[in-house]
């Protein structure tokens, strides 16, 4: 596939097995991730790859993330989230390296790691690796922000599960790029 086929045809892919890309690999998907735009080049982004024993430690921060609470919370509730982790045999923790800047909102160092996440999509796509980008509640709470070794400025803004595509890869639906831009002025 070409740069264009790629970024075409992208699709989530859900049902995700071993093998997870290995360390040279990892590094292409995260050179890719280093082009994303970004004003002021603060590279506000940083990854957590979690596999092996990380997987099982993770579970438990869900797990006591959503127990602490005191709420009450069903037997199948806390199944899913046990499990959770355990979707893919990788994830990378996207996580925004904000900072104050005189000139760079926070907003925007947010957008350019969400280009850098969504870099690190299509890289996993060109190399035959399945991914999907998830967040859920979990990627906003203080506890589980804390248990990943977050400092105060920073966001968890995904999980990005990936591996090796299980079943057939999703086709691609018809998107009718005619309907996303315009002409301005129109006449
Ligand atoms: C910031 C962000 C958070 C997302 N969180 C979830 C999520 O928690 N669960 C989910 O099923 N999809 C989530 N998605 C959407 C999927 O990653 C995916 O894009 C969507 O299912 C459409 O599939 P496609 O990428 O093949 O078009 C999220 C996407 C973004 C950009």
């Amino acid at each position: 596939m070409n740069a264009l086929e790629v970024l075409q045809n992208r699709v989530s892919i859900t049902k995700l097995t071993a093998p997870a890309p290995d360390e040279r690999q990892l590094i292409e998907i995260f050179k890719a991730a280093n082009r994303a735009p970004d004003h002021g080049k603060l590279q506000p982004w940083r990854f957590l790859v979690v596999e092996g024993e990380g997987l099982n430690r993770l579970s438990s921060v869900f797990v006591d993330s959503v127990t602490s609470t005191g709420a009450a919370i069903s037997a199948s509730v806390l199944e899913k989230t046990k499990n959770m982790p355990f979707r893919a045999p990788m994830i990378l923790v996207a996580i925004a390296k904000c900072q104050n800047h005189p000139k760079v909102p926070k907003q925007e160092q947010l957008l350019a790691c969400a280009c850098a996440t969504q870099n690190i999509l299509n890289a996993c796509f060109a190399l035959n690796f399945g991914a999907v980008w998830r967040t859920g509640e979990l990627a906003y709470v203080q506890d589980v922000k804390q248990a990943l070794g977050l400092e105060d400025l920073e966001e968890v803004i995904g999980f990005i599960y990936v591996g090796t595509p299980s079943g057939d890869v999703p086709a691609v639906p018809d998107a009718n790029a005619e309907a996303i831009f315009a002409t301005w002025p129109s006449n």
